[in-house]
């Protein structure tokens, strides 16, 4: 199924002709990758099983995973959902657009093959500009996964997209670098408490600010294959490179000499590293290939550069990479945390 994958490469001005293009490409039934706030998506009109199913061919991606289906308004949402909790109805009107997705029990206008058989969907509004252009151009619901092959980081730039699936989709709007680097925080409406199935950008505390109490119904684990879980993705590998991914969690000056340790330990066996630093350790490798995840007290930083650090260390071929888990866990933080565990080998606390 070798396609040829077209490119728009949109600047500020004058954008609305490429915009237009890919929209009749999703609404011919194909796949267009485009920025959202969060990571690249994959697009196809969440309608049509055939376009759906062509995401999951050119993902790799199991059928039980259910897509995110992204809308221009809180209006377009209606006609996908049976009924929009009073919660729910909250959310929207204080995050929307943003990276926030709701799930809510589904109309039988959302096929089968876009919600993985589950009897729910999962709808958010994007704010990016060019996303929204998209999906109004279109003129359709746009069930989007992360623009990446299935298990891989999530992509961050139009490159990224490139590299996993150049051949694989119809077309990619390049529109530069995202603002956040994380994908949307999941969230489920469809019990009397919501629970979040995965964090975001958006955190537990923001939420209940809205709406009262909202549990947690996600871990950093990876859960076997047989087991039941709220949502498919957590049986799946993640975010993980090629590399090998050892995690030190700690503060930053017990992590800096067990990184020195396990430098020393590998190089003794011959096995390149990379790693991945806050600009408060970069220093103290100078000669070593690496790549910072910014400021240790700004996680907003580290979740832009997380997936672009691994894919920029995995493209230089190391056989490990050690990720300095010194950066603050609060808001964001707690999301690239768990992307980062999941995406590890081996997590060592120190
Ligand atoms: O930021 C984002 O959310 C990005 C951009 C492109 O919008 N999208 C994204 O999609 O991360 P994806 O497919 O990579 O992750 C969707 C997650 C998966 O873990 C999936 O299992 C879960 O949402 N999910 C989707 N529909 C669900 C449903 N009906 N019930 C439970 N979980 C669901
Ligand atoms: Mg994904």
């Amino acid at each position: 199924m070798k396609k040829n994958t077209r490119v728009f490469h949109i600047s500020d001005k004058a954008h609305e002709g490429q915009v237009r293009e890919a929209a009749s490409i999703l609404r011919a039934g194909g796949t267009v990758a485009f920025p959202t706030e969060t990571v690249y998506g994959l697009g196809a009109d969440a309608r049509n099983e055939k376009a759906v199913m062509q995401i999951f061919e050119a993902k790799g991606r199991p059928a039980d995973n259910p897509l995110i289906v992204h809308v221009d308004s809180k209006e377009s949402c209606l006609k996908l959902v049976r009924a929009v909790p009073d919660k729910a109805s909250i959310l929207m009107e204080v995050f929307w657009p943003g990276p926030l997705t709701l799930i809510m029990e589904r109309k039988e206008i959302v096929p089968d093959v876009t919600t993985g058989g589950l009897d729910t969907v999962a709808v958010r509004v994007p704010e990016n500009k060019i996303a929204l252009e998209l999906i109004k151009c279109a003129g359709m619901p746009i069930a989007a996964p992360s623009a990446n092959l299935s298990g891989k980081p999530s992509p961050t730039t139009a490159e990224h997209v490139l590299s996993d699936l150049s051949g694989r989709i119809d077309a990619l709007i390049d529109g530069g670098e995202v603002s956040i680097g994380v994908e949307s925080t999941v969230i489920d409406m469809t019990s009397e408490i919501p629970a979040i199935l995965r964090p975001g950008k958006i955190s537990k505390e923001e939420l209940e600010k809205y709406i009262g109490e909202v549990k947690v119904a996600y871990d950093d684990k990876i859960h076997p294959e047989s087991e039941t879980v709220r949502s498919p993705g957590m049986k799946y590998t993640h975010y993980s490179p090629k590399s090998g991914v050892i995690l030190i969690e700690g503060e930053h000056n017990n992590v800096v000499p067990r990184i020195k340790e396990l430098i020393d330990d590998f190089s003794l066996r011959n096995a390149k590293t990379g790693l991945l630093l806050t600009e408060e350790s970069k220093s103290e490798f100078p000669a070593h290939l690496l790549y910072s995840i910014g400021n240790k007290d700004k996680p907003e930083q580290a979740a832009k550069h997380l997936f672009f650090g691994l894919r920029y260390l995995d493209e230089r071929k190391v056989d490990v990479i050690i990720v300095d888990g010194s950066f603050k866990p609060d808001g964001i933080g707690m999301a690239v945390f768990n992307r980062v565990r999941k995406a590890a080998d081996m997590i060592i606390k120190v």
